[in-house]
């Protein structure tokens, strides 16, 4: 084929994806709606695209480049003089990171057992996937049901000689609200356990707005380490997050060296062996393009579109916005006797060309949290709160006259009795034709869907959601063996 044809057959496959620009789609995405940044981020990664990061002494400009950014973090959050820092693929790899070293230096202090790892229930998904991979017992620890924000007593309840790290978050993904830093990390350190803040979401954009309510970086007494993705708030393609650690014995303790094979000695920091430089290169070329001020006159727009959001909102009938959102993420959930069911919602702005997140609800004890839309706010949306509102308005006047979503009782009994770890994966596929989900494609209306999700028992739900990737994921068949 010919170079053209390829890539005008590449592009066509994105025809059904959702848009990565123009500020509706509110999840996965951070337009900056600039073009100059876009173009000098394809540029440098271009340059970059054929280095490999695995080995800074064959490339220094790779170490060049990660000393830069994460120096430029460190001075925007907080770092002490022995802070230091990684760059890792994004913040899933920078929260795995952190629980590694948090448990890695737990066996070295002594730690026997298993130990564990405290997250209130609205710290990112990626603690649990560390958990899971890296044999830590996961502590639930509620938030308040009103604000959100991580219970400070029920921190101080659960802390012991078995936990190997604590996390908060700044701010949440769920609800965009900050957590206790202080209080949290005060506490900690008082019992010798080291404190993360996952500030993968919002570390590049808070330091820029002036109406922050309390301290929550590498500053704060008792903060061990905090995790901040470029490739979020810091407007770099995907694929480069930073990892701060407030000393270099801790960043140490999720570094792998060996000599033990005959190959090349090898020591990677971070989970990759060959690592691409292409993003890391993005970063640091959109971050010398913008500069503090740029990244100000961003942080601004976003978050005054976000404030403009919150007020609209609170004119909507049915629905209202969930605690005090701190930095750029809103959470809608229903309100009033009259309330709009937010699934439905969310289907309505589909249809309108939105995305909306749905997020389920949560039991907890000491209050269950609501369903709620996540809303992510970008540079791009700015210009599009009027539309949104006006859109979200309509959208809640026709979800209002749906019925609600709710799971069929005689499917959710059924699947009580299932044991998940059981099933194969054609028994998989057949209870997922029957929630309507068959062969992978999503339904139009996904609101019914989400409804049996937050209703089956949760292992149940898990077992399904991964059916569902394993039906989106069937290898393509090529029409003649080469
Ligand atoms: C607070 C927080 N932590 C961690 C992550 C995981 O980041 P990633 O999707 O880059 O792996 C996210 C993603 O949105 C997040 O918001």
């Amino acid at each position: 084929m010919s170079p053209q044809d390829v890539l005008t057959e590449l592009t066509a496959l994105q025809a059904g994806d959702v848009p990565t620009h123009g500020g509706a789609t509110m999840a996965y995405v951070y337009d900056s709606g600039r073009v100059d940044i876009e173009e000098l981020a394809a540029a440098a990664q271009a340059a970059f695209q054929w280095t490999n990061a695995l080995d800074p002494t064959a490339f220094p400009s790779v170490a060049r480049i990660e000393n830069d950014l994460v120096g430029a973090a460190l001075a925007l959050l907080g770092g002490g003089p022995t802070a230091v820092g990684s760059l890792t693929s994004g913040g899933t790899e920078s929260c795995l990171l952190a629980v590694l070293a948090a448990r890695e230096r737990w066996r070295a202090n002594g730690g026997a057992g298993r130990p564990r790892l405290l997250l209130p229930v609205t710290a990112h998904a990626a603690f649990r996937k560390a958990a899971h991979l890296f044999d830590l017992e996961v502590v639930d620890v509620p938030v308040d049901p009103v604000t959100c924000r991580a219970d400070v007593a029920a921190v101080g309840d659960r802390l012991d000689e078995r936990t190997a790290l604590v996390v908060v978050s700044a701010p949440s993904y769920p609800h965009g609200v900050l957590d206790p830093v202080g209080e949290v990390a005060a506490l900690a350190a008082a019992a010798g356990v080291p404190c993360h803040v996952d500030a993968c979401i919002g570390g590049w954009i808070l330091p820029f707005l002036d109406d922050v309510p309390e301290p929550f970086d590498l500053s704060v007494p008792g903060v061990t380490s905090l995790s901040v993705d470029l490739h979020k708030y810091g407007y770099a393609p995907k694929g480069v997050s930073v990892l701060l650690a407030a000393t270099p014995e801790l960043r140490q303790a999720h570094w792998f060296s060996t000599a033990g094979w005959p190959g090349y000695p090898v020591v990677n920091p971070t989970l990759a062996g060959t690592r691409p430089a292409g993003a890391m290169a993005a970063a640091w070329a959109v971050h010398r393009l913008l500069g503090t001020d740029g990244y100000r006159e961003l942080a601004g727009q976003a978050h005054e579109a976000t404030l403009a959001l919150v007020r609209g909102i609170a004119d909507i009938p049915g629905i209202r916005v969930v605690g005090q959102p701190v930095a750029t993420l809103v959470a809608v959930a229903e309100d009033g006797a009259d309330g709009v069911d937010v699934l439905n919602l969310a289907d309505e702005m589909t249809a309108r060309g939105w995305l909306l997140q749905p997020q389920p609800p949560f039991a907890q004890p000491g209050g269950d949290l609501p369903a709620t839309l996540h809303l992510t706010v970008t540079g791009a949306t700015a210009g599009r709160v009027p539309a949104l509102l006006a859109d979200l308005t309509a959208a809640a006047r026709a979800a209002a006259a749906l019925p609600r979503p709710v799971a069929d009782p005689e499917l959710v009994a059924a699947a009580a009795t299932i044991d998940p770890a059981t099933l194969t994966v054609a028994e998989v596929d057949a209870l997922l034709e029957v929630a309507g989900v068959g062969g992978g494609r999503l339904p139009e209306r996904m609101a019914p869907v989400h409804a049996l999700v937050a209703a089956l028992p949760r292992p149940v739900a898990e077992r399904l959601l991964s059916g569902v990737l394993d039906l989106v994921y069937r290898p393509a068949v090529e029409p003649t063996r080469p």
